[in-house]
């Protein structure tokens, strides 16, 4: 347990982190393509129109640095942003989107699979879960990929904003408890709204404590 003033020293610091020099490093659409594995990484992944891109627009206080968007499939690139000189913030394509053509899910999976489980200086996954749908099916797919490549997730819940407020309260545990039988998976579950700004301290401490 820390101790009160530890926890706003560490929340300090998350916020100096966040304040940081940050921009857009490439679009990645090869795995022979990632940049040098020079730094620690932190990825956004999850289900097509979740709210990856506008999560990370909202940590990094930036309008627009991640292209957002209404239809699904917007953001067709492992895009690497770099914050400070500490730190790679990857925004992922999403997965599960109907509409793109077969062969195109089929590259898009296995570029996301073998980033997943290729790269060794990737430190945590923010693996995001519509809070009103909560986790599905291809989500648990990707789960117990990370389970079994032994690489460490964390659940974060998007779009709280869109539940009522007793919804809010439960569906965090709820979550929570579905994630015993998942070694990989970080036990504690983050609910956060990128439009009401809700929940990104508690990630940007999350991050922090990572380097
Ligand atoms: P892909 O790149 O297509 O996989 O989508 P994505 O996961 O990056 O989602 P994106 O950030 O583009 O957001 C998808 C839609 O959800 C947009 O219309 C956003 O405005 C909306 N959205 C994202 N976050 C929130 C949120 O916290 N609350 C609400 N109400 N809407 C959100
Ligand atoms: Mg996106």
């Amino acid at each position: 347990m820390q101790s009160i003033e530890e926890e706003e020293q560490a929340l300090e610091a998350a916020t100096k982190l966040f304040c940081g020099e940050c921009e857009f490093l490439k679009g990645v659409v090869n795995i022979d393509g990632l940049p040098a594995a020079d730094r620690v990484e932190i990825a956004f992944a999850g289900r097509s129109n979740v709210g990856k891109s506008s999560l990370i627009n909202a940590l990094l206080g930036r309008k627009a640095l991640a292209r957002t968007s209404n239809t699904p499939g917007r953001t067709r690139e492992i895009n690497y942003f770099t914050l400070g000189e500490q730190l790679y913030v990857v925004d992922m394509p999403g997965y599960g989107y109907a509409r793109a053509s077969k062969s195109l899910v089929e590259g898009w999976n296995r570029l996301i699979h073998d980033y997943l489980r290729g790269r060794a200086t990737l430190s945590r996954v923010f693996l995001l879960i519509d809070s009103r749908h909560g986790i599905k099916p291809n989500d648990f797919e990707i789960m117990e990929m990370l389970d079994e490549a032994a690489v460490s997730y964390q659940i974060v819940l998007t779009k709280l904003d869109k539940l009522k407020k007793a919804e809010q309260e439960a569906i965090v545990p709820h979550v929570q408890a579905q994630l015993a039988k998942h070694p990989a998976a970080y036990p504690e579950v983050i609910g956060t709204s990128s439009v009401k700004k809700n929940g990104l301290d508690d990630l940007r401490v999350a991050v922090f404590g990572l380097l």
